[in-house]
C-alpha cells in the first residue's frame, strides 16, 4: 500500500472530550481511504492485480477495465475482487483537558483489491497504471478489432457494459456446449435466443428435442419481435419442422417398427437375452422376415414362445404406443436425415408416454450415432436433458439414450455431431456428457453448493465469474469457451419466435 503513504504517525488534538477525538479519527480514515488511487500493476503483461477506493467503486468481477499510464493502455477483465484492509498509521487521540490521559491507536483501512486477465495489450508488464471501467464504446470497438471472421450471434447485451452487445462465436457451436442453470432462471427462453441466431446467422442444421413442446413455435414470429431482425427471420424460419403427435399428416411424430434397432425392440419389451432367451430369439426370428404378424396373431400362435411374446407386447402397451405408423410413409427418422431440412423440432412433450418419449429420443441418438460416418454436421439439442439422458436411468430405453449421448459427447465432434445440452440439474447428467463440453451457458444458480460444482466441471472458467450466478436475475447468464473465449456476463435479449411454453402467468396473485 505505498501509495497512500506508508505506516505514518499523525496526532489529532481533541479539545472536547473524547467523542470529538472519535470523529476526528473518523475522518482521517474516511481520508485515507477515500484517497487510494485505483492502481494495476502486471508483472507478465497478461494478468494485473490492482487496488481501488471503495468510496464509489465502479467496478466488479466481470468488469471490463482500461489500463493506462505512461507507455501502457491495455483492456482488461476483473476476475476477482475483494475487501482489503491493512493498518497504516497510529494515531494519537488526545485526552482532551489539561492532565487527561492520551490514547494511542492503529488505523485499519479498507479498501478494495483484486485480479484480472488483459484482454487486449502490448504483452509487457506494467506498474502502478491507473485502472478504470471501459466504457461501451471503447468495450465495441475491442469486439470489433478482434472479430475473427466467423458469424457472430447477438444473444444480447454485455451485462457490466452500458450499451454493448454481448456476441457469440458461431463456429464455437462445433464444441459441444453445456446450458445450465436452476428453474425458471430463463434456460429455454435463451436456448431459443441461440437457436434463432444460428438460424439467422449461420447454416448449421439442428435437431431439439424437446420434451415440454418449448419450441414448437420456434418458426412463428411474434407480433413484438424486433423489426429489423423478422423478415430475416422469417426467412430462416422457413426451414423449422416440427414433429409433434397431433400434428397432421407429414409432419406427425411417428416411428416405423422396422427401423428401430432389434437391440431396443428388446429393450421397450424389457427382454433379456439370457433369461428370457427363447421370447428374445423368437423377436430376432420375427424382425428378420419381410411381413411380421400382427400383435393378435402372436397371441394366438400355437407357438409358446411367440404367444409369450405377443402377451409381452399386449401387457407393456407397446403396440397402443400413439407414435406407430404402419401405414404411413416416412417417419421423424428421416427428416433428421434429411439434409433440407434445417432445423427438426422433435416434439417429444406431445407424446403421451414417458416410454414413447424416450423411444424416440433414443431412436433419433441412436441414429446419428449409427450414422456419424456421414459427416453431416448437425447441432444436437437436448432441453430438460436430464430426464431425456440421465445419469441414473429408470428403464433399459432411457438408460440406451444416455449411453448415445455419452458417446456422442466423447466421440461426436470429429463426425459433425455437436450437443447443446440443457439442465436444472447438471448433477443428473452422465458424468462424461459434462465433462466433454467445451463451451458453457450458465444461468441463475440455486446455491453456492451448485455454484462449486459448476467450478469443478467448468475448470476453464474463472471460479468468482461461475460464482457470480447465485446472483443473477432472470435472463441474465454466463457464457465461455470457444463460443466466447474471454467469458462474458450478459442479458439475453428478446425472442423473435414466440416461445411454446410460458410460465403460466400468476394472476391469482394480483392485489385485491
Ligand atoms: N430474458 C427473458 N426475457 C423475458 N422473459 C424471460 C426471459 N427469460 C425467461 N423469461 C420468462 O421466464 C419464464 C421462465 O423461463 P424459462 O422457461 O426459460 O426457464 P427455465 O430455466 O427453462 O425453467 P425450467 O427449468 O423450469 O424449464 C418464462 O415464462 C419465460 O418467458
Ligand atoms: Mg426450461
Amino acid at each position: 500500500m505505498s501509495d497512500i503513504g506508508g505506516k505514518s504517525s499523525s496526532a489529532a488534538s481533541g479539545q472536547s472530550g473524547f467523542g470529538r477525538q472519535l470523529d476526528t479519527f473518523r475522518e482521517v480514515r474516511r481520508n485515507l481511504e477515500a484517497s487510494i488511487l485505483p492502481l494495476a500493476t502486471s508483472v507478465d503483461g497478461r494478468r494485473f492485480s490492482f487496488q481501488a477506493s471503495l468510496y464509489g467503486l465502479e467496478l466488479q468481477v466481470g468488469s471490463y477495465v482500461v489500463l493506462e499510464g505512461g507507455d501502457t493502455r491495455c483492456l482488461g477483465q476483473v476476475l476477482t475482487l475483494e475487501l482489503d484492509r491493512q493498518p497504516v498509521t497510529e494515531l494519537t487521540l488526545s485526552g482532551g483537558a489539561a492532565g487527561a490521559l492520551e490514547a494511542r491507536t492503529e488505523v485499519q483501512i479498507q479498501y478494495a483489491s483484486g485480479e484480472g486477465t488483459v484482454l487486449e495489450g502490448h504483452g509487457a508488464p506494467f506498474h502502478n497504471v491507473l485502472v478504470r471501467g471501459a466504457s461501451g464504446a471503447e468495450v465495441r470497438a475491442w469486439l470489433q478489432r478482434s472479430e475473427r471472421g466467423y458469424a457472430k450471434l447477438q444473444l444480447g447485451e454485455l451485462a457490466l457494459v452500458a450499451d454493448a452487445p454481448c456476441m457469440a462465436d458461431a463456429s464455437g457451436f462445433d464444441r459441444h456446449t453445456f446450458l445450465c442453470g436452476q428453474s425458471g432462471s430463463g434456460k429455454t427462453y435463451s436456448l431459443g435466443v441461440i437457436l434463432e441466431q444460428l438460424l439467422i446467422e449461420t447454416d448449421l442444421r439442428m435437431v431439439v428435442l424437446d420434451p415440454n413442446s418449448d419450441f414448437v413455435r420456434l418458426g412463428q414470429v411474434r407480433t413484438d419481435a424486433d423489426p429489423t431482425l423478422t423478415e430475416r427471420y422469417r426467412e430462416a424460419a422457413r426451414g423449422v419442422a416440427v414433429y409433434s403427435a397431433g400434428a397432421p399428416a407429414e409432419r406427425r411424430l411417428r416411428l416405423h417398427a422396422a427401423e428401430i434397432d432389434p437391440a431396443m425392440q428388446a429393450a421397450l419389451l424389457r427382454l433379456d437375452p439370457v433369461d428370457d432367451r427363447e421370447e428374445y430369439a423368437e423377436l430376432a426370428e420375427l424382425l428378420a422376415r419381410e411381413n411380421p404378424p400382427t400383435v393378435g396373431a402372436l397371441t394366438r400362435s400355437d407357438h409358446p414362445a411367440a404367444r409369450r411374446l405377443g402377451l409381452r407386447v399386449r401387457s407393456l402397451g407397446v403396440d397402443r404406443f400413439t407414435l406407430w405408423a404402419p401405414d404411413e410413409s416416412g417417419s421423424v427418422l428421416d427428416a433428421v436425415r434429411d439434409q433440407g431440412i434445417r432445423c427438426v423440432v422433435v416434439d417429444l412433450g406431445s407424446l403421451p408416454t414417458r416410454e414413447e418419449q424416450a423411444l424416440v429420443a433414443e431412436a433419433v441418438l441412436g441414429d446419428l450415432w449409427r450414422r456419424r460416418q456421414d459427416r453431416s454436421p448437425i447441432l444436437i439439442v437436448i432441453d430438460e436433458a436430464h430426464n431425456v439422458c440421465p445419469a441414473e436411468p429408470s428403464d433399459q430405453v432411457v438408460a440406451m439414450a444416455a449411453e448415445h449421448a455419452t458417446r456422442i459427447a466423447a466421440e461426436g465432434r470429429k463426425f459433425g455431431l455437436y450437443l447443446l445440452v440443457s439442465t436444472q440439474r447438471p448433477q443428473k447428467i452422465p458424468d462424461n456428457v459434462l465433462s466433454q463440453a467445451d463451451n458453457l451457458v450458465l444461468m441463475r444458480l440455486n446455491s453456492l453448493a451448485d455454484a462449486a460444482f459448476a467450478q469443478a466441471a467448468f475448470s476453464f472458467v474463472p471460479p468468482s465469474l461461475i460464482e457470480r450466478s447465485v446472483t443473477f436475475r432472470q435472463g441474465e447468464g454466463l457464457i465461455a469457451g470457444k463460443i466466447s473465449p474471454q467469458p462474458a456476463l450478459l442479458r439475453f435479449g428478446a425472442r423473435i419466435s414466440q416461445e411454446g411454453g410460458a410460465d403460466v402467468p400468476a394472476t391469482w396473485a394480483a392485489v385485491r
